[in-house]
């Protein structure tokens, strides 16, 4: 992405953003407001969200200086879309704090190429449009890694989610509603399997900073996404708890992939 496009973007997207944004605002606190309407709006608020914290960090990260100038040269490990799973160990790229780079990720990242060797994402890439941005962030993280470096990458595991709803597979099923989806709604004690698929596809939750799942990958679409921004040696991956979210174990697909 050009400085002159963000240059010239940024003011007259900016005042279409706010008014955006104060219009749902405006509307949300209508308490007779449409159910279907507000969940549309309050997904709005998000994307604009993510849109304005970007431009805010923009200037300060295009030219990468000072300790975290250092810090990159030091670890050479980047984790994108961490949340507040900080790893010290890493250069926490996310939308939002404590990340070390505030930053959408939709956009080009903000690094040379062959910055890293490892790069980590857990439950980050179904929160992209598909196949716009979750390609797009593949290929740019596929420029970041140095010549032999790993991409290591964890997603819901739809494909796992289908065969358990199939064979009504209950150790499963009740695992992933109490470690996963048990602060939704509604209630954990009514979900029924189904809502737990829909979990996996379209989760929404009613959190200012979250986004929806866009897209819900297995293993085959997961691998083919990654082949087609030039990965090699993809292969299926175990949990590794230096780095992975515990709380993700029992329903993720890993999967480490490499550039050659
Ligand atoms: C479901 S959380 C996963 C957090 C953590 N990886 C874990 O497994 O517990 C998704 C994370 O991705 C981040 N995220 C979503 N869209 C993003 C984007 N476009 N650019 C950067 N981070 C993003 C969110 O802010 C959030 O921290």
């Amino acid at each position: 992405m050009k400085n002159k496009f963000l240059r010239f973007g940024y003011n007259s997207t900016f005042t279409v953003l706010s008014s955006l944004q104060k219009a749902a605002d405006d509307a949300l606190r209508n308490r007779f407001l449409q159910p279907a309407l507000s969940i549309t709006l309050l997904q709005l608020q998000k994307d604009i969200k993510a849109v304005r914290s970007f431009y805010k960090h923009y200037e300060k990260y295009q030219n990468i200086t000072g300790p975290l100038k250092k810090k990159i040269s030091l670890v050479k490990k980047l984790q994108i879309g961490g949340g507040e799973r900080y790893l010290k160990d890493f250069i926490n790229l996310d939308l939002f704090p404590p990340a070390d780079i505030i930053w959408d990720c939709r956009y080009n990242l903000p690094f040379p190429d062959e910055t890293f060797s490892f790069v980590f994402s857990e439950h980050l890439l179904e929160h992209l449009d598909f196949p716009v941005s979750a390609k797009n962030v593949l290929s740019e993280i596929y420029r970041v890694l140095k010549y032999k470096g790993e991409l290591f990458i964890g997603v819901p595991d739809a494909g796992k989610a289908i065969r358990a709803y199939c064979s009504s597979n209950k150790r499963f099923l009740n695992g992933l509603k109490k470690s996963s989806y048990n602060h939704r709604q509604p209630p954990v004690e009514l979900y029924g399997k189904m809502d737990l698929i829909n979990y996996i596809f379209r989760d929404q939750a009613n959190n200012p900073n979250y986004t929806i799942h866009y897209w819900a990958y297995d293993e085959e679409n997961l691998k083919n996404l990654l082949i087609s921004v030039g990965f090699r040696k993809i292969k299926k991956a175990n949990f590794n708890p230096d780095y992975c979210n515990p709380k993700r174990k029992l329903y993720t697909l890993y999967i480490k992939a490499k550039k050659l």
